[in-house]
């Protein structure tokens, strides 16, 4: 929020009333702030994404979410509010330590197990490529992801129409990670990649999947350098950060599981027992 209060006051010091505009160029972070900021000054001024990191270029300049946190929870102020436009070059990449670049594969590993085998399996056969930064396959990954998240935003823009809860695939848990690690243990995509692995477990023990088809993604997740293990969080962490987070309505809770790589179904009212068993196997 601090960021964002100095953001706005630099603004309006420099706005001279001509026709302003926000150009977000960086992260995630810098996307989310530059957008929150852009839907609220003079209730909302155009604005540009530049993304430089692998999960900004897939994922989070996509799909008009903007938010700040608060000292009280992430991402508790926040709008819908489009870009006018997503400029991603994969040139930005070039300088991204290499956990950023896992981080940024997470959400494609993501993208691909609900909707896109064909994603899957370029992913398991080029993933030394894509760690090594060959154009060729950033290029093809970050095409592949955009063009997934934006019509999935497309069809449900608002997140009204329960087309996007897809979207929060590995996020339930992944968030609650995040959450119960006070956000220093784990990045986002480390996060995420351990939801995921939950989420799938859950789909197995629920019957709806088979164990090699999470034992496929378990190896892509280790392969391209995310954990498969939750360390120094303890199943009691993640349930009650859990039920803390703010999607939960009432006591129900909502998964996205797995039919197979490529295809989901959600479910609610999962048994506790079984979400703890799932969490434990992680452990
Ligand atoms: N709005 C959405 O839909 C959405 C979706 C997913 C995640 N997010 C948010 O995005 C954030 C994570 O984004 P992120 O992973 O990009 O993190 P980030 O913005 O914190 O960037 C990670 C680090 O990389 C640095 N960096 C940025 N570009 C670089 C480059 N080209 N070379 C070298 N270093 C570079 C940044 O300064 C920062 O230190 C989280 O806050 C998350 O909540 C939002
Ligand atoms: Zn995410």
């Amino acid at each position: 929020m601090d960021m964002a209060t100095h953001l706005i006051t630099d603004i309006a010091r420099y706005d001279k009333g001509k026709q302003t505009f926000i150009i977000a160029f960086g992260g995630g972070v810098v996307g989310d702030v530059a957008g929150f900021i852009a839907s609220i000054y003079k209730r909302g001024i155009p604005y540009i994404q530049v993304p430089t990191t692998l999960l900004a270029q897939v994922d989070s300049s996509i799909g008009g979410k903007t938010a700040v946190d608060l000292a009280q929870g992430k991402n508790l102020v926040g709008a819908f509010y489009h870009p006018r436009l997503v400029f991603s070059d994969i040139k930005f990449l070039k300088t991204l330590r290499i956990k950023q670049i896992s981080s940024g594969l997470s959400e494609v590993i993501k993208y691909a197990v609900i909707k896109d085998r064909q994603l899957f399996l370029y992913l398991e056969k080029r993933y030394k490529d894509i760690l090594a930064l060959r154009p060729s396959s950033l290029e093809y990954i970050v095409k592949a992801s955009s063009l997934i998240k934006a019509n999935i935003v497309g069809c449900d823009e608002r997140e009204e129409k329960g087309i996007r809860t897809i979207l929060n695939f590995g996020h339930t848990v992944g968030h609650a990670i995040e959450a119960a690690s006070n956000f220093k243990g784990y990045n986002h995509g480390e996060a995420i990649a351990l939801g995921m692995l939950v989420a799938g477990d859950i789909s197995t023990e629920l019957g709806l999947i088979s164990d090699i088809e999470i034992q496929k993604i378990e190896n892509l997740i280790k392969a391209v350098g995310l954990p498969v293990k939750i360390k120094n969080v303890s199943v009691a962490g993640i349930i009650n950060a859990h039920y803390r987070d703010k999607k939960f309505i009432g006591q129900r809770n909502r998964f996205v599981l797995l039919k197979k790589i490529g295809e989901t179904k959600i479910v609610e009212n999962i048994p506790l027992g079984v979400i703890k068993l799932a969490i434990r196997k992680r452990i």
